[in-house]
């Protein structure tokens, strides 16, 4: 966990140039806002979704508290997403409107426009439907960063059936475990991935995961071809997308569903256990897609928006499948990674497409700030970046050098930096600056938005006073919030609105702190056993598990060191079952289990170290003494107390890495 920033102080707040015609204008629009959302918060809402979104049949209820905390809202009116990011564009000229402006790993584009979106979602829907997919059936999407994959999100939606998107990073066990926990009928995936230049097998890993034993609920593969590599084939059930697309008609009556009906479950790590199915509403959720990226990102007609996010994330959800389109505007998809051909490929990307609002991740940006430092040719000064009116970062906590960097180097001094705290949990932004609005301080997120009731409070649920640290609450519902855990609704109950909390508080998992003069909340970090690698959330426990499934682990022990450029790296520490291991033989084991974790969780979670003791520090009762791990991690001397550990001994053990 990295350590608190200083709360923010009014002094060292940026002023930034008011914003001409932005959807909230000025401190005061914001303030009335949030007094109208506080006044009333259901006609607050209802008065949004009735303005920022396209009903089929209008809701009559706005929120259904009566079975709290799990919450509905809209839930008589009828609509469809899909409608609603497409089909609602397409009159006065604007299926001509460009929509997306794909840039693959080796620099081709292809550019669509909102009428080609519209007619490649609808044949891919009727595909779905003539495989026999029906409204509420779940279709599974493990797919490269593609207008595919898109086309792919938005078709589910079209005809009401939920999707799950994989990230193309995850393991054929870890696709498995998802796959078969959400019940998938059918998979989407590509041929191959392709990034910085290597071609990586999705096909392939897809099959691995359907051998676990998918077999008898996924009856169908869609396969898109990306790169025409070789690939297994099991005839009846693969088929090409191309093919299933060239057979269907180019329109698609959308199913319409009511505004609760899931659109998508998304997996996340959680402190314990197994990643947690989050499911997504469709009217909720697309309502705060849209109006964030109006009030956040000030969206106009004329941005060229950019969020390098993966659709694998909640963050490619909302704002690159779902947000940008809702809004109906022009979005860049990229394909690659940051770093290739060189570590000046984004600032290349954004001359190139005229990028005016580009929302990454602080990781990102700390290492192409160590790249331009070492390198002037891949320096954001050696490009035109005149087009950014807008910065965004998101996933984790912003480092003032490294957020200054991105406001001057990229941003030119002239470009708000929009750090926005949110979840996967969330569906959008939640405590975020309103640019041209909210004075900036870096490493601060700054002020709820509207309708958004945050509060810090201790571990008994009651308010901390300002300037003291503690848990981030949400204390009302709001319309994009998660609705259960796929299949586990005790643990949506239990992990959320804890009753250590009074059962009433949406509980974040982050720590943080609200400065008392200016009311901006600092995040400090994750509070339970989430690490935050490169802004990718993992459970220690889940890699402590993958490791411990190793037949030669006894017992490991997994904890986050902070790292000066992906956050927080993991460490794990482990006692084999024979004797512990010296020297190369640590080298070539720890080798072995970082493949182990490859290929059970993904290349993602494979532990940057791993140190090896012939025991676990325990208390007395048995429980591994963490904080001290957490020390070791850090290379820090251990001056703590020690007496409540059975084996101090075993720590000396633990001090060198593999
Ligand atoms: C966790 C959620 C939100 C989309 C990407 C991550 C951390 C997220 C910030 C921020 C500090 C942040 C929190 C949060 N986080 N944004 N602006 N400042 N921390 O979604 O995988 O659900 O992770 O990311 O720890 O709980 P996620």
């Amino acid at each position: 966990m990295s350590a608190p920033e200083p709360a923010p102080s009014a002094l060292s707040m940026s002023p930034i140039p008011l914003i001409e015609g932005a959807a909230i204008d000025g401190m005061a629009a914001y303030r009335a806002l949030v007094d109208e959302a506080r006044r009333d918060p259901e006609a607050f809402w209802a008065r949004l979704a009735r303005e920022h979104l396209d009903w089929k049949q209008p809701f009559t209820r706005t929120l259904d508290s009566s079975h709290a905390p799990f919450f509905k809202w809209f839930d008589d009116g009828l609509l469809n997403a899909s409608y609603n990011c497409l089909d609602r564009h397409l009159e006065n000229g604007g299926a001509s409107r460009t929509a997306i402006v794909f840039e693959a790993d080796g620099g081709e584009l292809t550019t669509l426009t909102y009428g080609e979106l519209h007619a490649r979602v609808c044949r891919v829907a009727n595909a779905l439907r003539a495989r026999g997919v029906r409204r509420g059936d779940r279709v599974m999407i493990y797919l490269p960063m593609s207008i595919e994959g898109v086309v792919a999100m938005q078709a589910c939606a079209r005809i009401g059936a939920p999707h799950s998107v994989v990230f193309g990073g995850f393991s054929a066990k870890s696709l498995h475990e998802r796959m078969a926990d959400v019940g998938a009928c059918v998979l989407i995936t590509a041929d191959e991935q392709v990034r910085g230049g290597r071609h990586l097998p999705l096909k392939t890993i897809a099959d691995e995961a359907l051998a676990m034993g998918c077999g008898d609920t996924v009856h169908t593969v869609i396969v898109y071809r990306r790169t025409g590599g070789a690939i297994p084939w099991h005839a009846g059930r693969d088929v090409w997308l191309h093919e299933l697309e060239a057979t269907q008609s180019a329109t698609c009556e959308p199913e319409w569903v009511d505004a609760e009906h899931p659109l998508f479950i998304l997996y996340t790590s959680g402190s314990t256990g197994t990643p947690k199915g989050v499911q997504h509403s469709t009217g909720g959720y697309l309502l705060w897609a849209a109006l964030t990226m109006k009030w956040t990102f000030d969206i106009r007609a004329s941005d060229v928006f950019w969020c390098t996010a993966d659709i694998g994330w909640i963050t490619g959800h909302s704002y690159i499948c779902y947000g940008p389109t809702a809004a109906g505007a022009t979005q860049m998809i990229f394909e690659g990674v940051p770093t290739w051909p060189n570590a000046g490929r984004f600032w290349q990307m954004i001359e190139r497409h005229k990028v005016s609002i580009f929302y990454t991740a602080p990781t990102a940006i700390r290492s192409l700030m160590k790249a331009a430092q070492a390198d002037p040719d891949v320096h954001p000064a050696r490009y035109d970046l005149g087009s950014l009116r807008l910065l965004g970062t998101v996933g984790e906590p912003i480092n003032p050098e490294a957020w200054r960097w991105f406001a001057a180097q990229v941003g030119g001094g002239r470009c708000p930096v929009l750090d926005t705290f949110w979840q996967t949990e969330t569906g959008g932004h939640m405590i975020a600056p309103l640019p041209g609005v909210t004075p900036l301080v870096p490493g601060s997120c700054t002020l709820p938005l509207p309708g958004i009731e945050a509060a810090i409070v201790d571990e008994t649920g009651r308010d901390v006073p300002d300037g003291h640290g503690g848990l981030l609450v949400i204390k009302r519902p709001w319309p994009s919030m998660l609705r259960t855990v796929w299949g586990n609704p005790a643990r949506y109950r239990a992990g959320y609105f804890p009753e250590e909390l009074g059962g009433k508080l949406y509980l974040a998992g982050d720590g943080a702190i609200r400065d008392s003069e200016s009311g901006y909340f600092t995040i400090t970090g994750r509070v339970d056993d989430v690490l935050n690698v490169s802004g990718h959330r993992m459970g220690t426990a889940e890699i402590e598990s993958a490791l411990a499934a190793h037949p030669q682990v006894a017992e490991a022990a997994v904890v986050g060191r902070p790292d000066a450029t992906t956050g927080e790296a993991i460490v794990a520490f482990v006692v084999l079952k024979g004797p512990c291991p010296l020297d190369g033989d640590a080298q070539r084991v720890a080798d072995e289990l970082r493949t182990w974790i490859g290929r059970e969780i993904g290349p993602i979670a494979k532990p940057r170290e791993i140190r090896f003791g012939e025991a676990m520090p325990k208390t007395r009762s048995g429980k591994i003494v963490r904080r001290l791990l957490r020390s070791v991690a850090k290379g820090e001397a251990i001056e703590q107390d020690t007496s409540t550990v059975e084996n101090p001994a075993v720590i000396a053990q633990f001090s060198k890495a593999a």
